[in-house]
């Protein structure tokens, strides 16, 4: 944990949360920061807070405690978004203080009241209101709605440029050099980026339509800092995580970047065989690829590498006249992510009965993907020479309808 000075009288209070899954589902194999921001005028605000983990509010407490910050001293609580991630330490709060008036949209208003009842003065804001805290801090508040929840807003503080952005523009990661974007090189930046895509499309992929809405709603704010509830503070690259995040919010249609992924499962090894000849093929076109084996890989990755990827292959066999189950799984969460238009193949193996096509048009059709399929190759038992090279065909064939 720790607090950095982004401008005058603005600081971020960021807590690193590990060895957890982020929302009790996905992985965070490095961390997640949570960050609250405190604005200092002749009252003191402080927009977001962190999740009510056992210990990570007495965190912020602590880091408030070595700002000299009374609690007593918050006026003001600016809830740009109720996911208890960032507003599950009001609990804690109202222990201790109550005396604050709470800032948020209407849907947040509802949220604040379902989480933590009717305690203390709620002011709904609607696009463009404003809270002058004085000396020259005057936060104005801009609906972004779905990004993530139908509560979501941005915050903005025209003195110093900064938009406090929530959920939007953040990222996994563990950020513990530096908060900000300034420290790291462009190589640190191009490594970390995994955690941006990760976040993106495991937290606010389903919702693009929206970010776009919202990147262009901010497009009208001279924004000269980017301070987000998870991840770094954009300040010398501000335009990049916005272009970043229109691309990801691009990506949901299909048309990402040139790179498959091969997503596979295998009971006794029959359809591993074969996998082991889709990868060649995919080696000798020198095509970028992520391999991913399910149930062993978990939901989030693979999901990260289908949100950048044009193509999809599906390898697993047929398993109880349905797909093997973990394949099914987690292409059920591709749907619910809304991972349209993908080109995709499917082969595998079957013993007494096919069957793994049905289940595959079934979920394709309820999610409306509208993934463009090539022919599937289906082998009983072993594959023999002939169905891989006949997979490593389609695998080619896949290849060239990224073109
Ligand atoms: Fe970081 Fe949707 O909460």
């Amino acid at each position: 944990m720790k607090i950095s000075q982004i401008s005058e009288g603005t600081h971020q209070l960021s807590v690193t949360v590990e060895n957890m899954l982020f929302e009790g589902l996905w992985e965070i194999p490095n961390g997640v920061t949570i960050n609250s921001y405190v604005v200092k005028g002749v009252e003191t605000a402080l927009i977001d807070g962190v999740c009510g983990w056992d210990g990570v509010p007495e965190s912020l407490f602590k880091l408030l405690d070595d700002l000299k910050i009374e609690l007593s001293s918050i006026k003001y609580l600016v809830l740009n978004h109720l996911e208890p991630d960032h507003a599950g330490w009001i609990d804690d709060l109202l222990k201790v203080h109550q005396d604050f008036e709470v800032y948020c949209s209407d849907k947040g208003a509802e949220l604040y009241r379902a989480f933590f009842g009717e305690n203390v003065p709620i002011h709904v804001v609607k696009d463009l209101d404003r809270l002058d805290l004085g000396g020259g801090k005057v936060l104005s508040f801009h609906m972004i709605p779905h990004v993530h929840w139908p509560d979501a807003m941005v915050t903005y503080d025209a003195s110093s440029g900064t938009l406090f952005s929530c959920d939007a523009f953040g990222s996994f990661g563990n950020f513990e050099r530096s908060a900000f974007d300034d420290d790291y090189s462009d190589e640190e930046l191009a490594a970390f980026e995994h955690e941006t895509i990760r976040y993106y499309s495991n937290i606010v992929g389903a919702f693009s339509p929206f970010v776009i809405k919202a990147i262009e709603k901010c497009g009208g704010l001279e924004i000269k800092r980017v301070a987000p509830g998870h991840g770094l503070i954009w300040q010398s690259r501000v335009n990049k995580i916005i272009e970043d995040y229109r691309d990801y919010a691009l990506y949901q249609k299909g048309d990402a970047r040139k790179e498959v992924t091969l997503i596979w499962g295998s009971m006794y090894g029959m359809t591993g065989e074969a996998v082991t000849a889709a990868e060649q093929a995919l080696m000798d076109a020198g095509i970028k690829y992520h391999i991913h084996r399910v149930p062993e890989t978990p939901w989030g990755e693979v999901i990260t590498s289908v949100w950048t990827s044009s193509a999809v292959i599906l390898a697993m066999p047929t398993y109880e006249y349905k797909m093997f189950p973990p394949m099914a799984a987690v292409l059920d969460e591709i749907g619910k992510k809304k991972a349209y238009g993908r080109k995709a193949f499917r082969f595998g193996s079957y013993g007494w009965s096919g069957g793994a096509q049905k289940e595959l048009d079934e979920i394709s059709e309820r999610y409306k993907l509208g993934w463009t399929f090539i022919a599937p190759h289906e082998f009983k038992g072993r594959p023999t020479a002939t169905d891989l090279e006949i997979i490593k065909s389609r695998v080619n064939e896949l290849i060239d309808e990224m073109s």
